[in-house]
């Protein structure tokens, strides 16, 4: 292939991705598991379509909510709704109801499952699990470009998430932190992100965050992002600022 088609069909991958982003199609994130030996009732349907309506109603408000409903305790569902960092009301409640649309479409028989996208995450589950860290769900995503100087680059990255894994933990109100770091010896900074479900103590959150700086492989570091998500927490790096609201 000569560069200059390389160059155009790279124009137009790029431009789908971006495409698909802004048409908020596409989960960071998406994971239905399947109980063996139990089938997913009527009863535990209803339960479910009446929970969500109720934490998306909820959820909008302080960016966090969760809830269980159910009549009797062998066949209920508990779920939780968390937006991701500053995002605002109006853009939560739009990803909370565009998460539980895509997560019943691509999961009707899971009695579990999760789903996030960059402005929030959604999950449920046959057992309550509030409070708990959360190790069945692991993802590690990461841009293939290596940045210059990877070595120092590296060791920043990781000073950085070790902070914002401290500061969202004990040191703010959401289980949510960002911040960048200057790399020395150039013009470039990385910039980071940490968040917890918040239904995890201070202790858990951190315990989760620094799970998730350590199960990063090596080849995630020193690239231009990468990104390590569970079902109870979340760490991000990149190269570039984070788009606020
Ligand atoms: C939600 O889904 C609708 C229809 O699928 C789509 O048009 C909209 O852009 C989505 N919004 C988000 C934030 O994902
Ligand atoms: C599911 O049921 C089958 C058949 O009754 C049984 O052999 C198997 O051990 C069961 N699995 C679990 C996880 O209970
Ligand atoms: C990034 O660096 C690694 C290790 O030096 C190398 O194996 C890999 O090919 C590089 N990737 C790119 C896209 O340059
Ligand atoms: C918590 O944050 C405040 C404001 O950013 C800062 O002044 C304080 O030192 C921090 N406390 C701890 C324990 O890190």
């Amino acid at each position: 292939m000569s560069s200059s088609r390389l160059t155009s069909s790279l124009y137009l991958l790029t431009f789908a991705l971006l495409l698909q982003n802004v048409l908020g199609t596409d989960p960071l994130f998406r994971s239905c598991s399947i109980t063996p030996n139990s089938t997913v009732t009527s009863s535990y349907k209803t339960g479910l379509s009446v929970l969500m309506v109720s934490i998306n109603q909820l959820a909008p408000v302080e960016g966090f909510a969760l809830g269980s409903i159910g009549q009797n305790n062998q066949d209920r569902p508990y779920g939780l709704v968390l937006c991701i960092g500053d995002v605002s009301s109006s853009d939560c409640r739009t990803c909370a109801v565009n998460a539980t649309r895509e997560i019943r479409k691509s999961c009707p028989d899971s009695k579990r499952a999760v789903i996030a996208y960059d402005n929030c995450l959604l999950k449920y589950s046959e057992t309550d699990f509030f409070g708990q860290i959360d190790d069945e769900y692991k993802s590690y995503t990461w841009n293939g470009n290596n940045v210059s100087n990877t070595v120092l680059f590296t060791e920043k990255t990781i000073e950085l998430l070790s902070q914002l894994a401290t500061k969202a933990s004990y040191n703010s109100t959401k289980l949510y932190a960002d911040g960048e770091m200057d790399i020395p010896e150039g013009s470039m900074k990385v910039y980071g992100m940490t968040l917890c479900t918040r239904d995890l103590s201070s202790a858990d959150c951190k315990k989760c965050l620094d799970g998730a700086i350590g199960g990063l492989p090596r080849d995630a570091y020193g690239k231009e992002w990468a990104r390590a998500f569970g079902g109870s927490c979340m760490v991000v790096y990149k190269i570039n600022p984070f788009v606020k609201p």
